[in-house]
This record gives structure tokens, C-alpha cells and sequence, in this order.
């Protein structure tokens, strides 16, 4: 255990009415263990998508449509011929930009102002506080009353983005449906898009801030039948927020992955329906 001096007076556990335990916790368990299996998980996901939304290969499947959702909506003259379903409103773009760069940063900010989110890299990577009964290091604590935490309450506004950005990945997943000869096809890679973006619609709609949206600030739910029911539909996904929040990480890399795979020619895809 880490001990610490409590200055005079100060904020949070060093407070003057808070008891005066000079060790930073009285726990033997090994309460760091899930701190660090987050802080690893975020940092795998935060290098991986960050690599590969640089640079700017095998993002694209012509033969099969598959697009992959770090590059959605591809909206230059940089992205490569077939991939811009959405025209190219943007010129050439300099290589320090990601060819996503309009959807990204709204993506970034969904999940790190994710009510889920913020408890785990609070505790992972901020350590305010690490865990239950562990101090934090920090003296002073001014919870989201200020900048930059106070960005915090921008979550429902980038989730109507993350609602758009959801409505572009279906496109994405229904056009990923191509015969290699034009027509419908059916491929491992169309089932692996259309899977992704399912778990994205989750963990989307299972949103906190969605969820007061579809039920909050009613005075009675008899009087609002069809915003009750949104909201209990809301509330049941809401309970698995967590999950869906890592498991969408995973699938994201998975779908990312096998698209990169494919386009490079290291793999071929499985065709059920060609
Ligand atoms: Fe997690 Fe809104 S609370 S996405």
C-alpha cells in the first residue's frame, strides 16, 4: 500500500470530515485487476483504430461492396473509386487527415462521453477514484462542473449524431449484400457487416441519455403509451450498456479486420450466394 500525507485542508478524501486514514486503501484484494484489464482493452482499441484509420489501404471490397466503418462515410476525391456512396464533397485530403475525419470525432466523442465509458477510464486511466474504497490521487476535485469535463453533458447531442452515423453503417450493411457480377450476393463479410451494425443499433439505442429521451421528464407514463413503451424497450438494452459497449469495440476490429483481409488479397471471402 501507497501512503499518503493529507495536507491541511483540502477536497475530496482529504477533506477535513472524511476519517483520517493515512494509507491510500485498506483493501487486500486485488482491486487494481479490473482498472488495468480496461485501461489494456481501451488502449488495444485506441491503437488499432487509430493505425488504421491512417492508413488509407484495404478499406474497400469492389467486388463485394464492403466498406469498412472506419472509413464510412468516405466523402473525398482521396478515397479510393467505388467507396464514396455519398458523393465526394471534400477534395483531395492531406495524408495527416483520416478519410473519415467527419464521422470520427463524433464518434470519439459518443464514447468518451459515454456514461459507461467515463466509469471505466475515471477509474482505468484518472484514477478518480480507482475503485470502491481506494483513494484517488488527486487533492482537489471539481467533479464536471468545469472545463474539460464539463463537455461530459454534450452526451445527447452526440448521440443524435451517432444515430446518423448508425443510419449510414445500415446503408453500408445493405449494400454489402453484392454479387461479384452485379445482383444480390451473399457473403461471411455481408453477415459480419450486418452483425456490426446490429450491435451498433444496441448499443446505440441502449443509451442512457436515449433513453431519457424516450421516457424522461414525463409526469405520467399512462397519459404517454407509446413513449412508455420506448422507453421499457430502451431500459430492458440499457441494463446490458456495458456489454454492448465492449462487445461493439470487438466488432468493430473484427469487421474492420475481415474487410482488410479481403481487400488486400490475403483472404478470399466466403461466398454462400456469389
Ligand atoms: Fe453510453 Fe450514451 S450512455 S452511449
Amino acid at each position: 500500500t501507497t501512503t499518503t500525507t493529507a495536507p491541511e485542508a483540502g477536497t475530496g478524501v482529504f477533506s477535513r470530515t472524511r476519517a483520517r486514514i493515512t494509507t491510500r486503501t485498506l483493501r487486500t484484494d486485488r482491486w487494481w485487476l479490473p482498472p488495468l484489464i480496461t485501461v489494456i482493452g481501451l488502449a488495444a482499441f485506441v491503437i488499432y483504430a487509430t493505425i488504421r484509420s491512417f492508413v488509407r489501404t484495404a478499406y474497400w471490397v469492389p467486388d463485394y461492396h464492403y466498406l469498412t466503418p472506419f472509413y464510412s462515410p468516405c466523402l473525398s476525391t482521396s478515397c479510393v473509386e467505388g467507396a464514396s456512396h455519398f458523393g465526394t464533397p471534400f477534395g483531395d485530403l492531406p495524408v495527416f487527415l483520416p478519410l473519415g475525419f467527419l464521422v470520427l470525432p463524433f464518434l470519439l466523442g459518443f464514447r468518451l462521453t459515454c456514461y459507461y465509458y467515463r466509469k471505466a477510464y475515471y477509474r482505468s486511466v484518472w484514477f478518480s477514484p480507482p475503485a470502491c474504497a481506494v483513494a484517488e490521487p488527486h487533492a482537489k476535485y471539481t467533479g464536471e462542473t468545469r472545463l474539460p469535463l464539463i463537455i461530459q453533458n454534450a452526451h445527447r447531442y452526440f448521440f443524435y449524431v451517432a444515430v446518423l452515423i448508425s443510419l449510414i453503417n445500415t446503408y453500408d450493411a445493405v449494400i454489402a449484400y453484392h454479387g461479384k457480377t452485379g445482383g444480390f450476393g451473399l457473403g461471411l463479410g455481408s453477415l459480419i457487416i450486418t452483425g456490426n451494425v446490429i450491435l451498433l443499433w444496441a448499443y446505440t439505442l441502449s443509451c442512457h441519455s436515449c433513453r431519457h429521451i424516450a421516457g424522461g421528464r414525463l409526469k405520467h407514463f399512462s397519459a404517454h403509451p407509446v413513449r412508455y413503451w420506448f422507453w421499457t424497450q430502451v431500459s430492458k438494452l440499457n441494463t446490458r450498456h456495458m456489454q454492448l459497449a465492449w462487445t461493439t469495440l470487438g466488432t468493430l476490429v473484427l469487421t474492420d479486420f475481415y474487410v482488410m483481409l479481403v481487400a488486400s488479397g490475403t483472404i478470399s471471402d466466403l461466398r454462400i450466394i456469389d
